[in-house]
């Protein structure tokens, strides 16, 4: 599996997937790592890891479609066959989904469909859910309503803030991420389209 990693800020998800591969745990290469900011952490993480880093800025482009296509561009270039938004703060077009069908995965720090969108934790607290968490899924055209891969559960503590509550993810989410990206080189995500009907996933094996 090559993979295609999209990130607009720290990329600990990445350092994740990097570790992982690394390690052997996950069987994949990461082709590239693009970002939207020039100066994202993830940038440097990837550097790091010897990884071919590019950056597609979205304001030089007139519309999401338009900067769509500049990413599928570079990715086909890095022969990306998975394309995992980690921490990626930009919604994506039918562009990028359909170049990439069933084959473009996002992390999300909450329990969908609870909470989708940007601050999560923070709408999880306001809320005052007692569990919390994150969802790994496949991207559809929604915002976070893509097929759902696989989830983690934390406990929502009665002192918790944003930063105590979406560290507490975040560490599941390090571990979720590359084990679903594992499941999926493994060859054991099934995805059921059901006309009609929301998708279903199957985990086999
Ligand atoms: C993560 O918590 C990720 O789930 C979230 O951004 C953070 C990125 O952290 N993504 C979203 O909110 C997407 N809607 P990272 O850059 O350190 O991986």
């Amino acid at each position: 599996m090559r993979l295609g990693v999209l990130v607009s800020g720290s990329g600990t998800n990445l350092q994740a997937i990097l570790d992982a591969v690394a390690t052997g745990a996950l069987d994949a290469s990461v082709a590239v790592v693009i970002s939207n900011v020039s100066t994202a952490a993830g940038l440097t993480r990837a550097s790091n890891a010897g990884v071919a880093t590019e950056v597609v800025n979205h304001r030089e482009y007139a519309s999401r479609e338009a900067f769509d296509t500049r990413l599928v561009e570079r990715l086909r270039h890095h022969q990306v066959d998975t394309v995992v938004l980690a921490g990626f703060m930009r919604i994506v077009t039918r562009v990028l989904l359909e170049a990439f069908p069933r084959r473009v995965v996002n992390i999300h720090p909450a329990l969908l469909p609870s909470f989708a969108g940007v601050h999560a934790q923070r709408q999880a607290l306001n809320y005052g859910v007692r569990v919390a968490g994150c969802t790994v899924h496949l991207v559809d055209e929604g915002t976070d309503t893509g097929p759902i891969l696989a989830q983690a559960v934390v406990p929502v503590l009665d002192d918790d803030d944003e930063e105590s509550l979406g560290a507490r993810i975040l560490v599941q989410e390090h571990a979720l991420l590359p084990k679903v990206l594992q499941w999926m080189a493994e060859g054991r995500v099934r995805v059921e389209e059901r006309l009609g009907r929301r998708p279903r996933v199957f985990v086999t094996g």
